[in-house]
């Protein structure tokens, strides 16, 4: 698990996250009048997005583990509510649908099937889940630059994330009670923001990689070196995403 996030610098330098899953609402697409859930919610642009389609008469929910995102969520947006929870044991019934962007490979895969059967308990029968996560080889040239940097500081290698493929993931949620609609793995370069984009990202994300080491900012650096040649053009980073993008109805 990671330590709180700095919110500040999640809306400052990693604002592409909110608006590539952008596109999730639209496969949701919440009625007026719906009751909908963001889970994994971070500082709420997509839950402010969500709480616009379902209008007054609706209600959406955004959920995060993060009191620094929650805090910073409710401070930005009036309208929607937002909560600090845990996405293993979520305290909803009966919503009409949900979205999680970029938060599923967070959970460690033995909370994975926990996790889907949670999701599914929120929602009604019939009720759609929208959700999108790193697939398998997401960021992978990132995790073999610092597991490179970590052998040659002397430590050995990590498996930061969770990044399944179709296959593995579509009988998790199978499993958990829902009928797979969509499910697809595609390459998504993402460039980051300016010559500090690398940086920024390895200080927002990399505990995974590096929270557990006394030197985190030498084997850091290292891993920016490693990447330079691919990674940097001279003005923007570009990391090797890969998203998993996945459609499923509550039965
Ligand atoms: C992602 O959204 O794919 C991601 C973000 C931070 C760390 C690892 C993966």
């Amino acid at each position: 698990m990671t330590s709180d996030w700095d919110a500040g610098r999640y809306d400052s330098d990693q604002s592409f996250v909110a608006a590539y899953g952008t596109p999730l609402v639209d496969l949701l697409d919440p009625a007026p009048g719906e009751r909908v859930l963001d889970l994994g919610c971070g500082t709420g642009d997509l839950t402010a997005t969500l709480a616009e389609r379902v209008g007054a008469g609706g209600r959406a929910v955004g959920v995060d583990r993060s009191a620094s995102m929650v805090a910073r969520a409710r401070a930005r947006h009036d309208d929607p509510r937002f909560v600090r929870g845990d996405l293993r044991s979520l305290p909803v019934t009966g919503a009409d649908g949900a979205l999680s962007n970029a938060a599923l490979h967070w959970v460690p895969a033995s909370d994975q099937d926990r996790t889907l059967a949670a999701v599914a308990r929120a929602l009604r029968p019939g009720g759609r889940f929208v959700a999108e996560l790193g697939g398998t080889g997401n960021v992978a040239g990132v995790v073999r630059a610092a597991n490179l940097a970590r052998r040659e500081h002397g430590h050995d290698p990590v498996d930061p994330w969770y990044f399944p493929s179709v296959g593995e993931y579509t009988p998790r949620l199978e499993r958990a009670g829902f009928e797979v609609h969509r499910a697809s793995l595609f390459d998504r370069p993402t460039e980051l923001d300016g010559a500090d984009g690398l940086s920024s990202w390895l200080a927002q994300f990399g505990d995974p990689l590096f929270g557990d080491l006394p030197d985190r900012e030498t084997v850091a650096a290292a891993t920016a070196d490693r990447l330079r040649d691919e990674r940097f053009d001279g003005e923007a980073w570009t990391l090797d995403y890969r998203r998993l993008r996945l459609v499923a109805v509550r039965e």
